[in-house]
């Protein structure tokens, strides 16, 4: 379960599970695979469900456990656009503002296996982690072109603003070129110049094939997905609470026991 898009009470729109039935022109997968994906929450409905309708998908590896595939889709789909958008090549500099977060997590780890040198943005409770993940971790806010600078880098190829927090500025200052910054998350992003990617919300390609690369690299222990914490669906309520509550360090999963023959 995760709420990502900017609407209010969005339900989930990241599922794992087995599969029960294949729709007209489906291929590469059986009945009775595990997978996990996002579903279309416009036409098929959400995802905290007994049954939910995928639309983008991978198989899930048998290592991984099912809390991780399960809030694996989204995070992992955006993340991939926004770096197939800014197509950082190997060795060069990337910054991630709000990194520590769903989709920047995410992120961080998707461009570190590209080979890229990924800077990320975080609250200093949040540093040791942004150092497991990959990146080398600074300080998010006002001031962040003297942190980098202070780090020994003054400018970086690439900028990715996943947080929206109005840094589009700096990270202009940083790269020098509003076609290096996309934002996810800052509705300004046209007065900058600066790409603001929505996905297919916006009728772009989507980066679904990032969901493949996560298994591939989870199987090899090069990816993970945080998680807060876990309830049964019966225990929605609580989930949700936790969910609004802010300072999470990872996904709040909702499982389901088991599903009733239709
Ligand atoms: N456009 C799209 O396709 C798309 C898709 C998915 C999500 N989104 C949007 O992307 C945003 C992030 O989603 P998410 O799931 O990653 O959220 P999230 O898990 O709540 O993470 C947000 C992160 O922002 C960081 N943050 C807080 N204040 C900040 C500041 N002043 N400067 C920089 N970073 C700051 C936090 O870091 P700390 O924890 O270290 O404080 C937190 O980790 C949301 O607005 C969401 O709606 C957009």
């Amino acid at each position: 379960m995760s709420a990502q898009l900017p609407l209010p009470h969005i339900p989930g729109v990241d599922a794992a599970g087995i599969v029960d039935d294949i729709g007209d022109g489906v291929d590469g997968v059986t009945v009775g695979d595990h997978v996990f994906g996002v579903v279309d929450l416009a036409k098929l409905g959400g995802a905290s469900a007994q049954f939910a309708v995928l639309q983008l998908w991978a198989h899930k590896p048998a290592t991984m456990p099912w809390e991780q595939a399960g809030a694996a889709g989204t995070s992992t789909e955006t993340a991939t656009r926004a770096l197939d958008l800014l197509d950082p090549q190997p060795g060069t500099t990337l910054l991630i503002d709000g990194a520590a977060g769903g989709v920047g997590s995410i992120a961080v780890q998707l461009a570190a296996a590209r080979g890229i040198r990924v800077i990320g943005t975080a609250r200093t409770d949040n540093h040791d982690f942004l150092r497991q993940l990959g990146a080398t971790p600074v300080t998010y806010g006002p001031g962040l072109p003297d942190r980098l600078n202070a780090l020994g880098v003054p400018r970086v190829d690439r900028a990715l603003d996943v947080a929206g927090a109005g840094s589009l500025t700096d990270l202009l200052q940083l790269t020098g070129d509003p076609a290096a910054v996309v934002t996810l998350a800052d509705f300004t992003a046209p007065t900058h110049g600066v790409r603001l990617s929505m996905g297919q919300l916006a009728g772009e390609p989507d980066g679904r094939h990032g969901l493949s690369t996560a298994a591939e690299l989870f199987t090899v222990g090069r990816f993970t997905v945080p998680i807060e914490a876990a309830f049964p669906i019966q225990k929605a309520t609580d989930a949700h609470e936790t969910a609004e509550r802010g300072s999470r360090r990872g996904k709040i999963v909702m499982t389901v026991d088991d599903a009733p023959d239709l």
